[in-house]
């Protein structure tokens, strides 16, 4: 038996919703809150299964945790004793890796299973081990663990060859407790990045240049309590503007911060859909003629990688040819084969997908294998004839909070059920 989503298609999205808190900062900042000895609060929480799981890992580890509302959390740490995470509570998330780095810098050292991984292809973690390595640690792999080992971590000078969010703020995580001063260049800028030093900051450390490609840090002796509110999620803001954007509704998508969205906002417009851009809200107004347009994914502030399947399944609306590149996974085009499921005309060469667009689709039963796919595929069934079934679901929870309560905020109906 398993839970699936059940989508009759042909519905418009119409209303207003509120954003959540990022995923991909929050995943980072609990994982954080492990280098102070204090007492951390941390609010806006997203209401999702890898928070949960992190909140079970930090508790498995000496942390005392409580809800003081639905969306935050108060983190006594002094009790954290415990380099050696639960097993089989880190494999429930990839984000479980920025526990390398935080229990790295309390207690110089950290042994945790190698990190699993979404379905986007090989996610090696490399960057991390260097910057871990020139920081002065020792990182052996045996047996599907990452032992790492430091005497001292001392700062130090790091060009990372990849730009990477997970191994800039991992490097992060491990450098503002280490003696002396780290460079970190060629670093990720994402958003996120800056949203976890601001917290690194709140407790005292001494990080400078995060958002930029050169970050350093001033070790500091230790770090102490901290309140932090965590930034909208840009992700889950881009989601509900290109479900509108497909589904022809008018949506007013709030509490999100637009220059995040820059990217996200320009392609849209580029497509044909109309917005209107507000202080900290965005109303996409209904659009019924969709342009066929190329999107490449980048880095921020490209186009983020995380709203690739989304744009695909929108681009199956605007009639012509569409070439959508993914520069940065190897292969995350796992969601095509499913799209085609529907009838959607794509072909994959390389690192391109050909989209066809204006061609009817039909629903179908669809396999979700990663989070991001998964959601697509919900935008993919509003915009079908018919009925969709998406199994899968557990990948969609793990990042979209009750995604069934969120777009019924907008009007639309889908079915939480379950099937053989
Ligand atoms: C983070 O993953 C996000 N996850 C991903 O979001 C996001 O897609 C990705 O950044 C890119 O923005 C979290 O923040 C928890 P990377 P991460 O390290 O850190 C290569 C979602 O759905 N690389 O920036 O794993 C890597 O293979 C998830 O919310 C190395 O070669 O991504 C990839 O091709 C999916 N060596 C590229 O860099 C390394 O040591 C970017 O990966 C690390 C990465």
């Amino acid at each position: 038996m398993q839970q699936c989503l059940r989508i009759i298609g042909r519905q418009k999205t119409s209303g207003s919703i509120k954003i959540n808190g990022a995923k991909n900062s929050a995943v980072a900042i609990l994982p954080a809150s492990l280098l102070t000895g204090s007492v951390v609060k941390v609010e806006n929480l997203p209401g999702i299964t890898d928070i949960h799981s992190l909140v079970r890992i930090l508790s498995a580890l000496g942390a005392k945790i409580s809800y003081t509302t639905e969306t935050s959390l108060e983190l006594d740490l002094s009790g954290v004793d415990s380099f050696y995470p639960p097993p089989e509570l880190v494999n429930q998330l990839r984000a479980s890796y920025y526990l390398m780095g935080s229990l790295l810098g309390r207690f110089g050292q950290v042994d945790i299973p190698m990190p699993g991984g979404c379905d986007l292809g090989p996610r090696p973690i490399d960057q991390h081990i260097k910057g871990f390595s020139a920081l002065g640690a020792s990182v052996d792999l045996e047996k599907g663990f990452i032992k790492i080992r430091a005497k001292k971590l001392k700062g130090a000078h790091i060009y990372l060859d990849v730009v990477s969010v997970g191994a800039t703020v991992n490097i992060m995580l491990a450098a503002v407790l280490a003696e002396g001063k780290t460079v970190l260049e060629n670093a990720a800028k994402e958003p996120e990045i800056v949203d976890v030093a601001n917290f690194l900051n709140a407790m005292g450390a001494n990080v400078k240049g995060a958002g930029t490609d050169v970050i350093k840090i001033q070790g500091v002796k230790e770090l102490g309590g901290a309140d932090h509110i965590v930034i909208p999620d840009r992700i889950e803001a881009g989601t509900f503007l290109i479900a509108a954007a497909a589904t022809g509704g008018e949506v007013l998508v709030k509490d999100v911060i637009p220059k995040h969205l820059d990217s996200i906002i320009a392609k849209l417009k580029e497509v044909g859909v109309e917005m209107d851009i507000g202080l900290d809200s965005v109303l996409v107004k209904a659009s019924n003629h969709l342009i066929p347009s190329d999107v490449k994914t980048f880095p921020y502030p490209g186009f983020p990688t995380d709203l690739q399947p989304h744009m695909m399944v929108l681009l199956t609306c605007a009639k012509g040819t569409s070439l959508l590149t993914e520069n940065v996974f190897e292969r995350r085009f796992r969601h095509v084969e499913e799209l085609i499921k529907l009838g959607a005309h794509i072909k994959l060469e390389g690192r391109s997908a050909i989209i066809e667009g204006g061609h009817e689709l039909t629903g179908a039963q669809l396999q979700s294998m990663d989070l991001r796919g998964g959601a697509s595929f919900i935008i993919a069934a509003l915009i079908s004839e018919g009925e969709t079934i998406i199994r899968g679901i557990e990948h969609i929870d793990r990042g979209y909070e009750k995604i069934e309560d969120r777009f019924a905020a907008l009007g639309i109906k889908i079915d939480r059920i379950v099937q053989e």
